[in-house]
């Protein structure tokens, strides 16, 4: 509320003066949380809403503080504010009830020292479906420690419907969320945790262990049924096609209500997880409430089958059934390395309770991704997989070009995430144009065609904000946007005044200019005056994203 009052006072020009939102530190309002604002649910880190531009360690990265040492000033390079680390079950809890949180200790320095940010992966009971990551005496003793039992075999993985697993786990990750809050209440380095990783069972739909044969033959849990009553109309359309085989029967086994088909198991699966999960985010969130998120490994393409894919994981289709089940689970998120980045993202945005890319592509391709994860979907953030890359020169990844520019623009898309005045685009020679309507005005971005070769490049990407009225700032690489008013005016609009800049520390600082071949799009003037365009717009070149600022005009037909 503060927040909202002071940015309708001070206006958009003045963002530094937003850091005086700051309250007192350690205070409960100030740790790390998730807030509805507006159109957006963004991420508040010490009093003022935070966009992660982040990067995710690899898995073994974080086990050696000596390993990681001459990767954290390439992090800082690379323009990121925020890791993600993993912390091992194994490593913290080595020996039954005696931590060792070094590792975390090690990471909160460092991380502090390159002034960074950290989110915590807790790889607890699963590490991608498997349970490589428990500690040994978990390991080692599974008559007390079940494992799953597929219609192959049994699987070194641990079932998720044993209640020793779910303590053990439970208590564990409260121990860390514990220590956390022991040595981070006061500068809270730490702002997010994940609980697990990609969750999901691996070689069958469903777990054929004796307590998962007895679990199925129940009845369907009354808080799984109150929530599919209560959200009948909403349902994904699979869950509703699901529960639709019992004509919506509201008790009954699971076979009754759902039917019996691999889908059907699917849904108990993810019912199952979904609990566990929320047992151990619910024992963390008791100790230390920070935002808590789960990951999936989502459906590829190739898949036919749940457990071909880890069955019962928060995959876009049973969205539903985790929401029902893991109620301490903040965000559901999911991670993409498939070229449909938008559509995933609009599958998993969909639950409307905020959005974030744990996982994702480095390069040029995951510079398209940040903008349009942020600036369409409202995404508290971005962040690539394996950014402790070893071969990797900061300065080549284009990813680092786009986070600088991310960077300047932070305070102002955050602004408008929650005015919903921001859109973003990402273009490839598959798909080479695209119409939005942001501010009051139709866009027509395009890749730009070469007049001589008639080649495009591969990709083009922009992200574009209405900050006032017929104003707009946007940001981009490969691409160019072209204005005009509702195709039934016959307004024509025209580019009153374009210029390159850059934001600092909030305040816009004019470059070049731009006029003359610079914003000049197309000289095919007969079919632009039949169409009430005048053949201009912005241009962004290739490479490094920059930023430009218009301002627009409209002039009607002469008589
Ligand atoms: C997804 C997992 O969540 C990561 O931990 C890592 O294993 C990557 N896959 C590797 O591509």
């Amino acid at each position: 509320m503060i927040r909202r009052l002071l940015l309708v006072c001070i206006g958009a020009a003045t963002f530094l003066s937003m850091a005086s939102a700051e309250s007192t530190p350690g205070a409960a309002s100030d740790l790390p949380h998730l807030e509805k604002s507006g159109n957006a649910t963004q991420l508040i880190v010490d009093g003022r809403p935070y966009l992660a531009l982040a990067g995710e360690l690899h898995n073994s990265s974080s086990t050696s503080r000596a390993y990681l040492k001459p990767f954290w000033p390439k992090l800082t390079a690379m323009n990121l504010n925020t890791v993600l680390a993993a912390v091992p079950w194994g490593l913290v809890e080595p020996e039954e009830n005696k931590f060792d949180f070094s590792l975390v200790d090690h990471l909160i320095e460092d991380a502090r020292t390159h002034h960074l940010k950290l989110v915590l992966l807790w790889f607890g009971s699963w590490k991608n479906g498997l349970s490589h990551y428990v500690p040994q005496w978990v390991k080692s003793d599974s008559s007390r420690f079940p494992r799953v039992k597929t219609r192959h075999g049994t699987l070194e993985i641990l079932t998720p419907l044993s209640e020793a697993n779910r303590e053990a786990d439970a208590k564990a990750f409260a121990a860390l969320l514990r220590h956390v809050k022991e040595v981070d209440t006061a500068q809270r380095t730490v702002i997010m945790i994940q609980v697990e990783n990609e969750v999901g069972l691996h070689a069958d739909a469903r777990d054929r262990s004796d307590s998962a044969m007895a679990a199925y033959a129940q009845p369907v849990p009354r808080e799984l049924l109150d929530y599919l009553q209560k959200n009948r109309d909403r349902l994904h359309p699979g869950i509703r096609a699901l529960w639709q085989n019992s004509n919506f029967k509201t008790a009954g086994t699971w076979d009754e209500l759902f039917g019996h088909s691999p889908a059907a198991e699917e849904a108990f699966m993810a019912w199952t997880y979904a609990r566990y999960v929320n047992r151990v985010a619910e024992a963390g969130k008791k100790e230390y409430t920070l935002p808590m998120f789960v990951n999936a490994w989502i459906v590829q393409p190739e898949d036919e089958f749940p457990g071909e894919y880890p069955s019962g994981g928060p995959q876009a289709h049973v969205l539903d059934l985790w929401q029902a089940g893991a109620p301490q689970i903040d965000l559901l998120t999911p991670d993409i390395y498939l070229p449909n980045f938008a559509e995933v993202c609009a599958q998993f945005a969909r639950a409307g309770s905020g959005f974030f890319v744990p996982e994702s592509r480095s390069g040029a391709e995951g510079a398209a991704n940040a903008f349009v994860a942020i600036g369409s979907f409202n995404s508290i953030g971005y962040s690539p997989f394996g950014i402790d890359n070893r071969d990797a020169d900061p300065a080549s990844n284009p990813l680092t070009a786009a986070y600088a520019i991310l960077h300047q623009l932070a305070p102002l898309i955050l602004e408008h995430q929650s005015k919903g005045s921001i859109a973003a685009v990402a273009l490839n020679t598959q798909n080479a144009a695209r119409k939005l309507v942001l501010g009051g005005y139709t866009l027509q971005a395009s890749l730009p065609v070469n007049r001589r070769t008639n080649q495009s490049p591969e990709r083009g990407y922009a992200l574009i904000i209405a900050v006032g009225r017929d104003e707009f700032v946007a940001a981009g690489s490969d691409l160019q946007i072209a204005f005009a008013t509702d195709p039934t005016s016959s307004e024509t609009v025209g580019l009153a005044s374009v210029e390159e800049g850059t934001y600092e520390n909030g305040t816009w600082v004019p470059g070049r200019n731009l006029n003359g071949d610079e914003v000049m799009i197309s000289y095919d003037l007969s079919v632009m005056a039949a169409s009430h365009r005048t053949g201009t717009g912005l241009k962004f070149p290739g490479g490094a994203p920059t930023i430009q600022r218009v301002k627009l005009y409209r002039f009607s037909d002469t008589k």
